[in-house]
């Protein structure tokens, strides 16, 4: 396939768009090429049931940054969405980073722009500023240090007490924040669209239908909902508390992949996910995780392609955040 055509194809598409051969086995292709390549591919809890089966490591936003950190293998396949997959490339700017569809963004990435995110940062001179993981390399270039829903409270902490901080660009985490340290950070107006759709009422009317359930919540929902959770945490605190808790029936408001992890580590413990204000869509998946598959990861193991690329001073800049964030958190 010539260069010019792959790159009008990404363009339009954000992924190579080739027929496959319907005999091809795509589990083993992808098994073959990984090893042929010597890639590691690294999936988040949130991409379909397959793509975990598939990954040498499943984890969280901060478990995934650790690995690519430390990978010894030449091409790191991310199987996630476009920031992952970026800060990946940062901080380990030497390997080849592969994402099967560049239109894997999030919402949360895409409500921080970074003309707007320098006029708010300018109002706030003498201010630090704390960027949660989920945001492009160039806000990460305006950060003093990164953080993820994993370790958000010790990085916050990490500050001193009357330190002034700017957190970014998740408003919900960033309340949420506050209250546990009792931090009064200047919030960016950033959120998820798949955190800020769960229903309170709805929530409640089945935590009475089901008494005997835990009801644990991802810190970026809304504030209404946190209140009315056992358990606050990111996917993989979300996913400890299951195994550990005593309860044998759990009501989960996060996105919908993180149940097939649940449901493997406890087979017989029941997961009901959390209901959102619209009963018609299917709101408890983020749109952009959902765009991986096995097929567009075949292609683009094959092609290596689409891959992640950064201007040197991007990475640069970004990489000092982010490294903050993996000193911090050791
Ligand atoms: P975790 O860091 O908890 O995996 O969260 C990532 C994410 O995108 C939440 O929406
Ligand atoms: Fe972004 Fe929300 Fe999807 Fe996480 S669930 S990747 S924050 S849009």
């Amino acid at each position: 396939m010539e260069r010019e055509q792959v790159q009008i194809m990404l363009e339009q598409n954000g992924h190579i768009v080739e027929p496959i051969d319907p005999t091809v086995k795509l589990v083993e292709e992808i098994n073959r090429l990984k090893k042929e390549k010597n890639a590691v591919i690294l999936s988040h809890y949130y991409v379909d049931a397959d793509l975990q089966d598939i990954a040498d490591y499943v984890g969280d936003s901060l478990q995934l940054a650790q690995e690519a950190e430390k990978t010894e293998a030449d091409m790191i396949v991310f199987v996630g969405v476009h920031f992952m997959a970026e800060t990946a490339k940062i901080i380990n700017p030497s390997k080849k980073v592969i994402l099967p569809d560049l239109k894997a963004g999030c919402s949360l990435a895409d409500s921080a722009p970074i003309d707007k995110f320098k006029e708010f940062k300018a109002k706030y001179p003498d201010h630090k500023v704390i960027s949660y993981i989920n945001c492009t390399a160039d806000l990460k270039t305006e950060t003093d240090v990164v953080c993820t829903s994993s370790n958000a409270v010790k990085i916050v902490n990490s500050f001193p007490e009357d330190a002034k901080l700017i957190f970014a660009p998740d408003k919900n985490l960033g309340n949420y924040l506050n209250s546990i340290t009792g931090r009064d950070m200047v919030l960016w107006d950033g959120a998820c669209m798949v955190h800020e759709q769960y229903s309170v009422e709805k929530i409640i009317d089945l935590m009475e239908q089901h008494k005997d359930a835990d009801f644990i919540a991802h810190p970026e929902c809304e504030k209404p909902v946190l209140l009315l959770a056992k358990h606050i945490g990111s996917t993989s605190s979300l996913l400890q508390y299951v195994q550990d808790s005593p309860a044998n029936k759990f009501i989960v408001a996060t996105e919908s992949g993180i149940l097939h992890q649940m449901k493997k580590a406890c087979p017989n413990k029941i997961f009901i996910p959390a209901p959102s204000n619209d009963s018609t869509c299917a709101c408890n998946d983020c749109s952009y995780m959902k765009l991986n598959n096995l097929q567009k990861l075949y292609i683009c193991m094959k092609h290596e392609q689409p891959e992640i690329q950064l201007p040197a001073d991007i990475i640069e800049e970004a990489q000092k955040p982010i490294k903050r964030m993996l000193e911090i958190s050791k």
